[in-house]
């Protein structure tokens, strides 16, 4: 990232604690969790965003190098854009110190506890994307499931809290910068979070779904649940390949890689003879042993004449996150001399990207004039799929996952705190 970038979007991680319930010797940020600082972790998911943005990472006075190298190892193409500084007493204090290098250019800003290590990325763009159509802070939170109980002095129950009124609230907070920077500024008591400051200043704050990875590492406890599911990750990966190929014929349109390419011969067969899209459809479900594209779908089964290939792969991003698994990544090479790939090549990552929620990478080749991909008779695509199972992600849950993109980031429904 050059030097020219003006971020819009800060993050300010606060990792200046000493960590005292955790009991560890060294300071929580600087405590590893299955080999990686939990302060390199959560540093690592701000850089996962979609856009770049300043982060500021707030660090105890005494480890600032120590800070400094972890920030840079995790994002050394984006030390422009980073900014180490030391905390204060409180994580109030602390995140004062953060709020007074924002940068001019930043609009939105985002407090972050380290301690959140395993928050994904997706959750700071969902906080970003609400504070900007809304105009005003957004918190994630989760409903409370546990029931509650207010008790008196000398322990006894007095009654039980309505749970429905309850939401338990995490990190990243966003704001607009005039909110949170006057809040500060009037700030004359100790808040527990940034919304309650945030509120107090007299400015609203709305709440949208949290995610359970986005818990707090506080006790030896959540250290371990940390650590495991860190640790389980390979163990339940599931690699899987598909190739499918189709013959041009010069009177249908071509739809390839989902897209519609004018003025191209199309592809004969089932569908819209989409072999990128159906070469992933198989790579995804030979991964999740959920069948191939022929025994889901049905080779000749009159219902899918003419659909084009991104039915066929929301529907088995549908079914695979049903049967409790989640995409990593895939790979697919179309070989062909034709359609010239290169020009639209990341409008089909994007849009392949999109359907199945996962980075899809496309590459494009040709055979050297040999075959029939060579002689122009048509072309072929091969595709591998990398999936996890539950396992990898047994907080997540897959509800979220499963809803179209823009019901998941969007706020309906959101609700508003401090009204
Ligand atoms: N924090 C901070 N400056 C402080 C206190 C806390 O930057 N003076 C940060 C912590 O590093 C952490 C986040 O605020 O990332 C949430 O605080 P908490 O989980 O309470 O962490 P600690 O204060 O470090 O832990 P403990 O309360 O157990 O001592
Ligand atoms: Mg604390």
């Amino acid at each position: 990232m050059s030097s020219s970038v003006e971020p819009r979007v800060a993050v300010i991680v606060v990792a200046a604690g000493s960590g005292t319930r955790l009991g560890a010797d060294l300071p929580k940020a600087f405590v590893e969790i299955a080999g990686t600082t939990v302060l390199g972790r959560a540093v690592h998911a701000v850089f996962g965003m979609a856009e770049p943005v300043q982060a500021v990472v707030v660090a105890p006075a005494e480890l600032l190098s120590a800070a400094e190298s972890i920030t840079h190892g995790v994002a050394a193409e984006a030390r422009d854009r980073v900014d180490v500084v030391a905390g204060g007493e409180t994580r109030q204090a602390s995140v004062a110190a953060g709020l007074a290098v924002i940068r001019p250019s930043v609009e939105v800003v985002l407090v972050h506890d380290a301690a959140r290590a395993l928050t994904p990325s997706a959750l700071f763009d969902s906080v970003v994307s609400e504070v900007s159509r809304l105009g005003h802070g957004v918190i994630p939170g989760l409903p409370v499931s546990d029931t509650i109980k207010r008790m008196d002095a000398a322990g006894d129950i007095r009654e039980t809290v309505d749970r429905s009124e309850l939401t338990a609230v995490q990190t990243p907070q966003g704001f607009p910068r005039a909110h949170i920077l006057a809040a500060y500024e009037a700030a004359r008591k100790e808040f527990t979070d940034d919304a309650a400051l945030v509120v107090d200043a007299g400015y609203h704050v709305s709440l949208v779904e949290g995610d359970p990875l986005a818990f707090k590492i506080t006790t030896p406890a959540d250290r371990l649940r940390a650590e495991d599911l860190c640790a389980t990750g390979p163990v339940a990966s599931r690699i899987g390949i598909g190739t499918d190929t189709h013959a041009f014929d010069d009177d249908t349109e071509l739809w390839l890689a989902g897209l519609y390419w004018p003025g191209e011969a199309g592809l004969a067969g089932h569908s819209d003879g989409d072999a990128v899209a159906h070469a992933i459809t198989d790579a995804l479900l030979t991964a999740t042993g959920l069948g191939d594209i022929g025994s889901v779908f049905g080779t000749s089964d009159p219902q899918f004449d003419g659909t084009h290939g991104e039915v066929f792969l929301r529907h088995t991003r549908g079914i695979l996150e049903g049967a409790g698994f989640r995409i990593g990544n895939v790979s697919v090479q179309l070989i062909g001399n034709r359609p010239r790939f290169a020009a639209r090549r990341a409008e089909a990552e994007a849009l392949l990207g999109g359907i199945l929620g996962a980075p899809v990478s496309v590459s494009a080749t040709t055979t050297d004039g040999l075959g029939f991909t060579g002689r122009g008779e048509g072309v072929t695509a091969i595709a591998t799929a990398l999936c996890f199972s539950a396992r990898d992600f047994p907080a997540r849950g897959f509800r979220a996952g499963a809803l179209p993109a823009s019901e998941r980031n969007g706020a309906p429904g959101a609700r508003r705190l401090g009204e």
